[in-house]
């Protein structure tokens, strides 16, 4: 049976990928942001996942504005690192799981969760750059990775609850896929952040640390804060994190906390970070 036996926060900001790209990780204004994830790389070599679950957003890389899906699931068994720009990062091709991915887009759909199928994507540094900072730079990803997009660019995205309970409906079709598999659960995006409009520059430590002790202990609640509040008081791309309601979803009501990491700013955007494992 493939358990989730851990879950993952972290930010995605695109300038943490240039800097680990253009060797400036030790540079005084970088090194202590990479210094709050030297225990996480340990830990990840350690737990050794055989795939990852990572749930992040497509940043009109792979979705135009022509056609933006709610949630989408990658079912393809290669996916490479989109130009968003300055050329694809010089990171490896991520490879799928496709038949890990097919079971849960069956089980989740048959739950009553209409996901996209994707067979076809390039992903972005919302996904490459949590791989890149939690694994740091391999020749090859040490495991499979399943992109999970979810929409917070075009209003409306999901509401928290809706992700939660997607969390739990990923949880049950993992643990009903008939193979020995290790799987981890990645929310990234966030924390707050503002990057354009009056109020760009926007950070809210205040917000952000409530944030991090209620998705520990109380993500229910969490889940029912409306699409406005996080706006409001994170920043309009502060929206990014309800996709970490649905990793909170997939795990046990109760976790242990193996690491807990704050940092601002990294280029506009407050960094948070959480390892979160089930005890059981
Ligand atoms: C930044 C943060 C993001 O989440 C993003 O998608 C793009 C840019 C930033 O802080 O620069
Ligand atoms: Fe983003």
């Amino acid at each position: 049976m493939a358990r989730i036996t851990a879950g993952v926060a972290t930010s995605h900001v695109p300038a943490i990928g240039a800097a680990i790209d253009q060797g400036k990780t030790r540079d005084p204004y970088w090194a202590p942001l990479f210094d709050g994830y030297e225990f996480s790389k340990r830990w990840i070599a350690a737990a050794k996942p055989d795939v990852v679950f990572l749930v992040y957003n497509d940043h009109a890389s792979a979705f135009s504005l022509d056609i933006v899906p709610t949630f989408a699931i990658g079912c393809a068994d290669r996916f490479e690192p989109a130009d968003e720009g300055w050329g694809p990062r010089p990171v490896p091709d991520v490879n799928g799981a496709p038949e890990l991915a097919s079971h849960i887009a069956q089980s989740v759909i048959e739950s009553d969760f209409d996901l996209t199928i994707i067979n076809n994507m390039k992903v972005d540094h919302g996904l490459t750059v949590p791989l890149s900072l939690m694994f740091g730079q391999p020749n090859a990803w040490p495991c499979k990775v399943i992109p999970f997009a979810v929409n917070v660019v075009l209003y409306p995205p999901p509401s928290g609850n809706r992700c939660y309970q997607l969390g739990k409906a990923i949880r049950r079709a993992v643990t009903s896929f008939d193979h020995d598999l290790n799987v981890q659960i990645w929310g990234t995006g966030g924390m707050s952040h503002q990057l354009q409009g009056p109020r760009a520059g926007l950070i809210n430590k205040a917000f952000d640390q409530q944030y991090l002790d209620r998705l520990i202990s109380n993500p229910a609640d969490l889940a029912t804060m409306p699409h406005l509040q996080y706006v409001r008081e994170a920043g309009s791309e502060g929206i990014e994190l309800v996709m970490w309601l649905i990793m909170r979803g997939a795990l046990d009501e109760r976790v242990v906390v193996r690491h807990r990491f704050y940092h601002v700013p990294a280029s506009n955007t407050a960094v948070g970070h959480l390892i979160l494992e089930n005890p059981t």
